[in-house]
């Protein structure tokens, strides 16, 4: 006997079908089992981390029935075929995991899909996706608050699934060694729509989307002070054995060279106008750091008796001191003396790592 159509308690009454007037989206039918079977492949089970290309007749009945039997017992999981003229393509699904409790209103819906060997790279997945978040978010629907995806960095095809579908970046997300979908998983991109987000024909929307996912590459400004006799003022950190110039990392959103004259004052008590831009110096990734952009701009020709008014940050600075060349290249590493003899140099512009 057929399952097809069992009855349900779920309170939205049985499972609705959906379409963009391209593809379906519609509840699972004991017919679909074959095409979903020869549909798997080296893909899917990749992504999906199953030890075989294609489950079992028997495995797959078994998923059927339990995605049909989460939809009667309630909204908890919404499973669909994707269905493109009358032949099934893939599936999609949306699970409830978080703020059950609160009502659907506050509720989180993790999103998976998967489009069958033979149909991909024709939008059938974007379009599904889309249709399905939709379905989600709408008050008539599952009235969902927020929609969520957790995608691993190397999966190309779905962060741009996700991406075209509207979710938005919100971060990685690590997980343990053998917790994740596949052995070797140790981060998820996050990726959500909520449902006060713009719609996708609003240009703010998709400022805002580029916006989450763009490269946010991090910022250094330093200063560099200069004596009479040209030595260099350079400062020894407390939480590192070697000399660097005074400086630090820009926050968000602040402009390098307030950052340089802030950073300035902090640590050193001094009030110095920024001059000049000398140097653009690119550091690339080093000892668990990531790359970062360092501007290094001109602070001037000063008395060495400025030394006296420094006040140091003392949680910060262990020592201030200007010194000469030969004590730079002494107690500075290599690449942070090389960019001081960038910067001196005065006609360098832009380096990487000094050089
Ligand atoms: C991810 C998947 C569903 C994409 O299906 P699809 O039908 O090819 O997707 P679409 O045709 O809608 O394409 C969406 C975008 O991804 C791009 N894309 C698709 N396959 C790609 C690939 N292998 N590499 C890079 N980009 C790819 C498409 O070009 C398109 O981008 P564009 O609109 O900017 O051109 C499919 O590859 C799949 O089933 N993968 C295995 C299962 C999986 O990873 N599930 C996700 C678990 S969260």
């Amino acid at each position: 006997m057929s399952t097809d159509e069992s009855p349900t308690q779920n309170p939205r009454g049985p499972q609705p079908e959906l379409t963009d007037g391209t593809i379906i989206l519609r509840p699972w039918r004991d017919s679909d089992i074959p095409a979903a079977l020869a549909g798997h492949d080296e893909t899917i089970a990749h992504w999906l981390g199953s030890g075989e290309v294609a489950p079992s007749a028997a495995a797959q009945r078994a998923a059927v029935e339990r995605w049909r039997a989460g939809w009667a017992a309630g909204p908890e999981v919404a499973s669909f075929v994707v269905e493109h003229e009358g032949e099934v393509v893939g599936s999609v699904e949306v699970r409830v995991v978080e703020g059950r409790s609160e009502g659907p209103g506050g509720a989180t819906g993790e999103l998976s899909w998967t489009l069958y060997a033979g149909h991909r790279r024709r939008g059938y997945a974007t379009r599904a996706v889309r249709l399905l978040i939709d379905y989600a978010l709408d008050d008539h629907g599952l009235g969902l608050s927020r929609v969520r995806a957790r995608v691993e960095p190397g999966n190309e095809a779905s962060l741009r699934v996700a991406t075209r579908s509207g979710l938005r970046r919100e971060g990685v997300e690590r997980v343990a060694r053998g917790t994740g979908d596949r052995p070797e998983t140790t981060e998820y991109v996050v990726l959500a729509r909520l449902v006060d987000d713009p719609p996708l024909s609003d240009p703010t929307h998709f400022r805002t989307l580029l916006n989450s996912f763009l490269p946010r590459k991090r910022g250094i400004a330093q200063m560099l002070l200069r004596d009479l006799q040209g030595r260099v003022l350079l400062c020894q950190l407390t939480y590192k054995q070697d000399w660097d110039l005074p400086g630090g990392v820009v926050e968000v959103g602040e402009s390098p060279r307030l950052a340089v004259g802030r950073e300035v004052e902090e640590e050193l008590g001094l009030e110095i106008e920024p001059g000049a831009l000398l140097l653009t110096d690119w550091l690339p990734p080093w000892s668990g750091w990531d790359d970062a952009i360092c501007l290094v701009f001109d602070g001037g020709v000063h008395d060495a008796a400025i030394v006296e008014r420094i006040v140091r940050q003392e949680r910060e600075i262990r020592s201030v001191a200007f010194l000469t060349p030969e004590e730079v290249r002494a107690r500075a590493t290599d690449f942070t003396a090389r960019r001081i003899e960038a910067a001196l140099a005065g006609d360098r512009g832009y380096t990487e790592s000094g050089r």
